[in-house]
């Protein structure tokens, strides 16, 4: 067979990000070894140092070339709290944000499983393992609102959700396609429709609408404060959720606390369309506190690694990456381990 090669993009970023994205690049390069997979792999220097040192958060001609390849590997962005030097949410706005709207990320990805080994915090977790589908364009995020009469009494300040027939439609499908490929086949809608009456009957009706074109997939409805408590009451009733922009941020994080924890959860900032490259992420940032320290856990790094493989088709390979952190995270016994060290069993028990 002849290989296909990769054409790969690597955003190291700062912070703890160029320490577990070396491990995800290794883990990804020891899938080769056995798989009809290359990898032709760009760093592009972006993120906070890089705008301290040259000004530059994402020039245009820096976008145009990241168009060029087949899949982005991200690591985290952005200074530490303290840092003044910083405006805050530069680097969120004109880098982060830019990306995902400019590469028309319109699935942001999340997988939450309770790997066997891993502690959660819940007393009886039960068996976790289910996906969330974030709209990843629109809704508050879209950048539609402003500010009249800045620091006075009469300020006014709006962040106007939007919510489109089609960005709801796409990933909606979306969501059903991937319930589709899962043994349970269940779609859990998550909003607000007693209260954002408008939005949520365009996302109530496409479900109701799209679900007819899935006829073995089971679907039901959650408010996004219901859903909070049976995530951490009956975390095991979920299988895919598909939820607005915000609502997904929330429980993403919650998702990502009851397995886990930060050092573990993936993502993957998904153009379907396969109109621009898709980008894979840790759901950490640059964690400044234990950076330059080879403290970070590179798993959430590894794993998202893993959504990049699947993304381009590479179904078999991602599997082996995930069995293999699988069995690193069932011999896991308190041991401090390096980054580099955890990388390197990972990669080494990628069968
Ligand atoms: P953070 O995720 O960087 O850190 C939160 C806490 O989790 C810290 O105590 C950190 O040490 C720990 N932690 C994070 N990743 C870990 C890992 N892999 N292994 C072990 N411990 C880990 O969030 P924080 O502190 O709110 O933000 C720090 C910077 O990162 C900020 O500038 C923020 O804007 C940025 N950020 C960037 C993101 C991205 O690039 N997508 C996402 C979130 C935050
Ligand atoms: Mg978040």
């Amino acid at each position: 067979e002849t290989p296909r090669t990769i054409s790969l993009a690597v955003i190291p970023g700062d912070g703890i990000g160029p320490e577990v994205t070396a491990e995800a690049v290794k883990v990804l390069l020891a899938v080769t070894g056995s798989s009809p997979v290359e990898f032709d792999l760009t760093e592009y220097p972006l993120g906070a140092e890089h705008w301290l040192a040259t000004g530059e958060t994402l020039p245009e001609k820096t976008l145009e070339a990241l168009k060029g390849h087949d899949a982005i590997l991200f690591g985290a962005v952005g200074a530490a709290p303290g840092d003044t030097q910083i405006p805050s949410g530069l680097i969120e706005r004109e880098l982060l944000l830019k990306l995902r709207f400019s590469l028309d990320h319109y699935v942001n990805l999340r997988p939450s499983r309770l790997y066997p080994g891993v502690d959660s915090p819940l007393a009886a977790p039960g068996d976790v393992d289910f996906i969330v589908v974030r709209e990843g364009t629109e809704g508050p995020y879209a950048g539609n609102g402003g500010v009249l009469r800045e620091g006075t009494p009469q300020e006014i300040a709006t962040e106007v959700s939007l919510n489109t027939a089609y960005g709801v439609e796409r990933v909606v499908r979306d969501a059903f396609v991937r319930a589709a490929a899962r043994p349970r086949r269940h779609v859990t809608l998550v909003h607000k429709h007693n209260v954002l009456v408008n939005a949520g009957r365009l996302w109530k009706r496409t479900v109701e609408k799209v679900a007819q074109e899935f006829p073995d997939i089971t679907h039901d409805y959650l408010h996004v404060d219901a859903a909070t408590i049976f995530m951490v009451s009956d975390p095991s009733r979920f299988d895919v959720i598909v939820t607005d922009n915000l609502f997904g941020d929330i429980i993403t994080d919650l998702a990502a606390a009851i397995t886990g924890g930060i050092g573990l959860a993936a993502s993957g900032n998904i153009n379907m369309d396969r109109t621009f490259p898709s980008m894979f992420e840790p759901v950490h940032g640059s964690a400044p506190d234990i950076a330059g320290q080879q403290k970070a856990d590179p798993t959430a790094a590894i794993l998202s690694a893993a959504l990049l493989l699947r993304h381009l088709g590479f179904d078999e390979e991602a599997g082996r990456v995930e069995s293999a952190v699988a069995e690193d995270l069932a011999g896991r016994d308190g041991t401090r381990r390096t980054t580099a060290e955890v990388g390197n069993a990972i990669a080494a028990a990628v069968p």
